[in-house]
């Protein structure tokens, strides 16, 4: 792992860009590590039945990405423990489970975010995975679920799987999730954000790496989190706004280093872009992740423009990112 502090195994949970599915894969990923080195990525969500019998190789990644860590979705303690020993084996640095998810697809599952009234269950999985691996096994969770929202129902669910399933890190997306009549998206939005909450919470387990995510938006705000808690996770800004990771490293792991130009970074994609064009990858598979980069800067919307009406023609190549550059005026890549 490329962290600051080798000693502590959470280090680089410091500050982790959130699993999110359809947005972080492994090219997003590749992107996203050009910017900060130390930040911990998270896979979009796996799911056991993908892994054990869908056709492809859903643990692919790039070497380039560590620390990554692989988020698995599931309920069944063994086909968890099978799916984590493959991914250790593979080189991932952490299987965190989703316990946060509230779509129904996911529930039908009966995994996701329905799986906070079952942390009988929560431990028994975390258990079986930490059996047959060595690197950490964590849990992503909400705040509660539907009418179970007291904080008494969330320190059940984090003493059962911790004293139980020897969990010792949880990400705590501070708000609580309804799990029939809001979308997954309106469940990103409506239930309010309760920071308070996971801040007690790692007050009354001192002992637990506990992070907090949800509604983050810039480093400043990060800071603060940190002053309470042990890491912070990033989602759809860190997405929609990946410049922000520019000085992640700096400001959030103290490291002494150049913060990269926006130019820069498109340029160090362009071997990778080549690569995987070369091996049949679509032009726009990749660029997708990196509409955002030039947010809120001059010639930002002809970048994004010049993008999304070219990157996805057939035998699209390096030549349309190149084109979107010039778009930019060079004096203002600052
Ligand atoms: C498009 C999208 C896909 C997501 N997929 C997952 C997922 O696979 N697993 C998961 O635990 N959370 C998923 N999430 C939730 C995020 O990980 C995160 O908890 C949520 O967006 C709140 O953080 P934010 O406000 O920083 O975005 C997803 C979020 C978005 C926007």
């Amino acid at each position: 792992m490329q962290n600051t502090d080798k000693a502590n195994k959470y280090a680089a949970n410091r500050f982790s860009i959130a699993p999110m599915l359809d947005w972080t894969d492994r090219h997003c990923r590749y992107f996203h590590r050009l910017l900060t080195n130390e930040t911990l990525l998270y896979t979009e969500m796996v799911t056991t039945g993908a892994i054990i019998h869908g056709k492809g190789d859903f643990l692919a990644y790039n070497e380039e990405e560590h620390p990554v860590a692989l988020q698995l979705g599931g309920s069944n303690p063994q086909d968890l423990a099978t799916c984590a020993k493959l991914a250790a084996e593979r080189g991932y640095d952490e299987i965190n489970l989703n316990v946060g998810c509230p779509s129904d697809r996911v529930q039908n599952g009966r995994f996701g975010a329905c799986l906070m009234a079952e942390p009988q269950l929560v431990a028994d999985c975390v258990a079986a995975m930490r059996d047959v691996v060595d690197i950490p096994v964590t849990v992503k969770t909400r705040i509660g679920i539907d009418d179970q929202d007291s904080y008494e129902f969330l320190t059940d669910f984090v003493s059962i799987v911790s004293e139980k399933g020897g969990c010792d890190q949880f990400t705590i997306h501070a708000r609580k999730a309804w799990l029939s009549g809001l979308s997954p998206k309106e469940n990103r939005e409506i239930p309010p954000l309760d920071y308070p909450r996971a801040y007690q919470l790692k007050k009354d387990f001192a002992h637990l790496n506990i992070a907090v995510n949800g509604g983050v938006k810039t480093l400043g705000d990060s800071l603060s989190h940190l002053e309470h808690v042990d890491g912070v996770m990033v989602g759809r800004e860190a997405y929609q706004n990946p410049y922000l990771l520019a000085e992640v490293d700096q400001q959030i792991f103290g490291l002494d280093k150049p913060i990269k130009k926006r130019s820069q970074v498109v340029k160090e994609m362009y071997p990778y872009i080549e690569a995987q064009l070369s091996k049949g990858a679509y032009l726009g598979h990749i660029t997708r992740h990196m509409i955002g980069l030039f947010q809120a800067m001059p010639g930002a919307r002809q970048w994004r423009r010049y993008i999304s009406e070219n990157a996805h023609k057939p035998g699209a190549g390096i030549e349309v990112v190149e084109a979107a550059l010039a778009k930019i005026p060079q004096e203002l890549d600052v």
